[in-house]
């Protein structure tokens, strides 16, 4: 990015937008709000709250044209090894795009897609007309989905934003779905005490089927099964999602209750493929494919659009001028909707796996810092804790508010303080309170009472929130990550700094596992060694 030619100048213009003041400049352009605003599939962009004029526009553009950032994307869609360091593709929008519209060199690819939506149809299907049934012809009634990272966060994200979708009037089809990641037996232990195993369906979901935590707590649930049925009737009860088809043979699972996962989609990607399985269970197939075409229509507006009106653009590189020329390193989501409440959780890994990362995809060094931490939670709740760092806090955030203009629930009064809620936190961000407004105070009080403002977000407006929304929604920040990566010349779609943890965790395990630190075989550090040893010690008394 450094190195393109615009760079310069837009080191230059950020030495004058440096003393832009967000209440001067919509002073100056009263039309301020309708230049900066972006429209795409029931989502509305407002990004005139931000420290930038047209020019900042301008550079951007030309700077995302020097990158080539639409011919990448086209890279991207048509299964170029864009994921070099792993040699794969990463054709995640190939998962939303219906059958007959790939491009023809992908064909084998959207079969295989096409197959595997066909299954989850028809499992979703039988699941929730009572067709599956429980291995003492039970109706199944709750399903355990288990999987970590990617295998995890966007379903249960999904299923979880859409809690308040209206559910058919016959309620009698409804599976309640739990999610279990974490090796934390708590959780397992927790989710398993309280089912009926004759009446649930586990669901193991990892590309690899090599995960420690899944393959732990894919262990334990199916020895809760064992103890309570033959294990001829284990297959009523198992279903597994992976492109280790082998392994998942072996956990249990019948061949025509493993669905894919493919080397050519990234796990954090995945909650468009089987992974989404429990969404189609919970809220019917009709609703899957919602969530897909509002993904869908996204991807046609990023891969047409021209870049000074490109949604996931505009995110991009906003985020790049925060962070490079006003010392923004964290970035917060905050969407008013309960549901979203565990949004930006997903956005952590999508985000900060894909980006977090020091070298571009040529092995050099980057020049500036890469993916922002991202965080967040639901709106307002945040304005009773963690707001008045936002408002007052030392550091700048940036921060981008979701607000679905329609509630969900009858209660209007609920959701007009809701909105009014939003709405004031991005206005008191951006006019602050002068020392000037409060004459009367004593200077020691004025001072702490004082709001510096001029401080930017973006305003995310859903015309409603439903699996058609939540699908563009997820897919607008998928390419704005992307876009940030081709910016910053690095591989969005490997993650080998996971990797280290994983080896060394390997290490510790068989240390437990041996009752010892084994003749020292493994080489540890002082610190961990005495944490092992005091382990070591308690477990001995257990
Ligand atoms: O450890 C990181 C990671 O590889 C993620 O990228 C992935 O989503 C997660 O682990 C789960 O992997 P799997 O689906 O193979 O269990």
């Amino acid at each position: 990015m450094l190195k393109l030619p615009t760079w310069s100048s837009i080191e230059q213009h950020a030495k004058t937008a440096k003393d832009f003041q967000l209440v001067k400049l919509f002073e100056d352009d009263p039309a301020r709000a309708e230049t900066f605003r972006l429209h795409c599939a029931g989502l509305h962009l407002d990004f005139s709250k931000n420290l930038i004029s047209e020019q900042t526009q301008k550079l951007f553009c030309a700077l995302g044209e020097e990158a080539k950032i639409l011919d990448s994307a086209q890279a991207m869609v048509t299964g170029e090894l864009v994921n070099a360091s792993e040699s794969r593709a990463a054709l995640h929008t190939l998962l939303r795009t219906p059958h007959g519209e790939q491009p023809k060199q992908l064909d084998s690819n959207a079969s295989q897609v096409s197959d595997a939506l066909k299954q989850m149809k028809s499992i979703s299907g039988r699941l929730r007309d009572g067709d599956w049934r429980g291995h003492r012809d039970n109706k199944i009634t709750d399903i355990v989905h288990i999987g970590i990272g990617g295998s995890y966060l966007g379903p249960s994200m999904v299923d979880e934003a859409l809690t308040t979708e209206a559910l058919p009037a016959d309620t009698s089809n409804n599976i309640a779905c739990h999610y279990v990641a974490n090796v934390d037996g708590h959780h397992i232990h927790q989710t398993l005490a309280s089912l009926n195993p004759d009446t649930t369906v586990i669901i193991v979901v990892s590309k690899s089927f090599t995960t420690m935590e899944t393959m732990l707590n894919g262990k334990t649930a199916k020895k809760w099964l064992e103890d309570a049925m033959p294990a001829s009737a284990l297959q009523h009860h198992l279903i597994a999602i992976t492109s280790n088809i082998s392994a998942a043979e072996s956990y249990g699972a019948l061949a025509e209750n493993i669905l894919p996962m493919w080397d050519w989609v990234g796990g954090r990607y995945s909650v468009w493929s089987a992974v989404g399985l429990p969404i189609a269970i919970r809220y019917g197939f009709d609703k899957f494919n919602e969530l897909l075409e509002g993904a869908r229509q996204m991807d046609k507006h990023f891969l047409e659009s021209d870049l000074s009106e490109n949604m996931p653009f505009v995110l991009a590189w906003l985020g790049i001028w925060y962070q490079q020329f006003f010392s923004v390193t964290t970035h917060a989501v905050i969407p008013y909707d309960h549901g979203l409440r565990n949004f930006s959780e997903h956005l952590q890994q999508l985000d900060m796996e894909s980006n977090g990362k020091r070298v571009t995809a040529m092995g050099e060094q980057v020049a500036c810092d890469t993916a922002p931490v991202v965080w967040g939670g639901e709106g307002s709740n945040g304005q009773h804790a963690y707001h008045q760092l936002l408002h007052q806090g030392t550091r700048q955030v940036t921060v981008d508010f979701i607000l679905p203009m329609q509630p969900r629930h009858p209660l209007t009064e609920h959701h007009d303080q809701l909105v009014a809620s939003c709405l004031s936190q991005s206005q008191a961000l951006m006019v602050g309170r002068s020392r000037q407004q409060m004459p009367n105070l004593e200077p020691k009080l004025a001072a702490q009472k004082e709001m510096p403002g001029n401080r930017p977000s973006n305003t995310i407006v859903v015309d409603k929130m439903s699996p058609y929304s939540l699908g563009a929604l997820i897919a607008l920040y998928e390419h704005k990550v992307f876009c940030q990566a081709m910016l910053w010349q690095i591989n969005p779609f490997d993650q080998w700094g996971v990797e280290l943890g994983k080896e060394l965790g390997d290490n510790i395990f068989d240390a437990i596992k041996g009752d010892a630190i084994a003749g020292d075989a493994i080489e540890l550090d002082g610190s961990t060694e005495s944490l092992l040893r005091h382990y070591l010690a308690l477990r001995a008394k257990t």
